[in-house]
């Protein structure tokens, strides 16, 4: 199927980056948020990410100018009824997408597509939601969108060769690698990603050494670009948190359970980069305190 006009559905951490890496691929894009607030928001983050392209050398300045002004917003659901593909980025909370995806199957025709960027629900009862689970698939992007090169196309035990088809080409043409996998908690990366913070968060419980020395070690010894600490508060202990329950929850491998100091700084309100405060401290720029 021809994709021109693409939905995404949240404008937060996940949805700026997917609806900006669109927008630069040449797609027609229109993104619903609940509230102007957090559109305005979102393309702030968009203009910084594009901005720094620009000065990087990587985008042309008329380039981004033009991929910016592709973007379209709204606060309205029924405004993604002409989409050919919609991406939803939303909190992880079953029941609002649930209502969100029965609200997108009566306004969008049967043809459209349905992906979900969780990284932590079943995407076959998501695509149950709806009646057409045939169309519905899991499309996991990484952070930061703009730049990590992997998305996860997940198929479900009901999404159809022809989604996974579209899916992988309008992944190839955003420039990134689709790797196609089973609906599994965690699908490729997260079932890997998951234990390892969670030892190291383990190893810093254990007194072996500390968030910084850690860090070094990784970085420097197994050459992974962040240390674990600094990737979780990047990515969110509040995310890891949940992640860790999901997995733990359908395998009941000890390695997947939190650990009980992730429990507690979440509980804390510890969440990292955005929240100012996790395993290091942040000014409001988000850039660490020396
Ligand atoms: N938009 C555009 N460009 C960006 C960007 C953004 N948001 N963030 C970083 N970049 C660019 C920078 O401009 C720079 O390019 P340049 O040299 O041309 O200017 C380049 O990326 C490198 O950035 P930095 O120099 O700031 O710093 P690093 O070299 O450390 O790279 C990083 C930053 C790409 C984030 C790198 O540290 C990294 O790859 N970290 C690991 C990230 C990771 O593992 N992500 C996956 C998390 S798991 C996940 O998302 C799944 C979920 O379900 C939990």
């Amino acid at each position: 199927m021809a994709l021109q006009r693409v939905g995404v559905v949240g404008f937060g951490l996940m949805g700026h980056g997917i609806a900006q890496v669109a927008a630069q691929a040449g797609y027609q894009v229109i993104v619903r948020e609940t509230e102007q607030r957090f559109i305005d928001a979102g393309f702030k983050r968009v203009d910084a990410s594009l901005d720094r392209m620009v000065k990087g050398g990587r985008v042309a300045e008329a380039e981004a100018k033009t991929a910016r002004g592709r973007i379209e917003t709204t606060t309205e659901v029924k405004a993604l009824r002409d989409c050919q593909l919609v991406i939803e980025a939303i909190t992880e909370d079953l029941a609002l997408k649930k209502t969100l995806y029965r609200e997108l199957d009566a306004i969008c025709p049967p043809a459209t597509i349905f992906a979900s960027n969780t990284s932590s629900m079943t995407i076959a009862e998501l695509a149950a939601s709806t009646k057409r689970p045939d169309r519905f698939a899991g499309l996991h992007f990484f952070n930061p969108v703009q730049v990590m090169k992997l998305v996860e196309i997940v198929r479900a035990i009901t999404t159809s060769d022809e989604t996974i088809g579209t899916l992988r080409e309008f992944t190839a043409k955003i420039g990134k690698t689709g790797v196609v996998c089973k609906d599994t908690p965690g699908f490729i990366v997260n079932r890997l990603l998951i234990p390892y913070l969670n030892a190291a968060i383990r190893a810093l419980e254990e007194g072996v050494a500390t968030p910084e020395e850690i860090d070094e070690a990784v970085k420097l010894g197994l050459g992974y670009p962040m240390g674990p600490f600094t990737l979780l508060d990047y990515v969110g202990l509040d995310t890891q948190y949940h992640a860790s329950n999901v997995l733990y929850d359908e395998f009941k491998r000890p390695d997947q359970a939190p650990p009980p100091l992730l429990k507690r700084m979440v509980l804390a309100g510890h969440h990292g980069r955005k929240s100012g405060r996790g395993f290091y401290q942040y000014d409001e720029k988000g850039e660490r305190k020396k």
